[in-house]
């Protein structure tokens, strides 16, 4: 079985993210997918915001086709908060799977989402809240991250996570990185999305 792990990322937080929900899903017994969204912005804007160094990290993983998603028996999908809400560049390859919809490729897969922002409360909820109905326009069975991933319940330091999903947050300036717990939460939703996968398909 499969799961692909669809994620957009322009400081590595989402990549960073991404490789930890790879990790749970290879624990779940389950072959990874790693792909990203193909890129939206002109090099010029990507310089401006000093976005042409860090992508150097995941220049070599394949960018994502329709392909990927009917192959899978999961997907996963990570975005950085863009205004409250998912990234363009997500977004845009999502509009582009109107055909999958029309036949029905993706009822019955699962489906998940993790998300990373500045801010604490700069709108880690909205951005994964959001993104359900294109799950559920597709038929997929859409999971969050269970409270079974207690670390998300921790007020002793700054942490991300929710039911709805795994997250991070990168600080005002976009200097911090993931935390033990938020790569924690990663790791737990892909063998979460692993495990639920396997019991739909009836392995389990
Ligand atoms: C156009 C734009 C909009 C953003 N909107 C938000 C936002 O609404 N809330 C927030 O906390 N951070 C916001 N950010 C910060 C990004 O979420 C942050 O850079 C990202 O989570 C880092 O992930 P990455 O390293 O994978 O790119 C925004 C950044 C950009 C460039």
């Amino acid at each position: 079985m499969k799961a692909l792990i669809l994620f957009y990322s322009v400081y590595g937080h989402i990549f960073e993210m991404a490789k930890a929900v790879e990790e749970g899903v290879h624990d779940a017994g389950l072959t990874a997918v790693l792909r990203k969204a193909p890129e939206t912005l002109p090099d010029k804007v990507l310089e401006a915001i000093g976005g042409l160094e860090p992508r150097k990290r995941w220049a070599d993983v394949p960018d994502v086709t329709i392909e990927d998603l009917i192959d899978a028996d999961a997907i996963i999908i990570g975005s950085p908060t863009r205004f409250g809400g998912m990234c363009g560049q997500i977004r845009s390859f999502l509009d582009s799977t109107g055909g999958l919809f029309a036949k029905g490729s993706l009822i019955g897969k699962v489906g998940a989402f993790f998300t990373s922002s500045n801010t604490q409360h700069g709108g880690q909820e909205s951005t994964i809240l959001t993104s359900i109905p294109y799950f559920l326009h597709h038929g997929m069975v859409f999971t969050g991250l269970p409270y079974s991933f207690d670390a998300q319940t921790t007020v002793e330091e700054i942490a991300g996570g929710s039911p709805y999903g795994a997250s991070t947050i990168a600080g005002g300036d976009g200097s911090r990185r993931p935390t033990r717990i938020d790569l924690d939460g990663a790791r737990f939703l892909g063998q979460h999305v692993g495990k639920i996968a396997t019991k739909l398909r009836g392995d389990a």
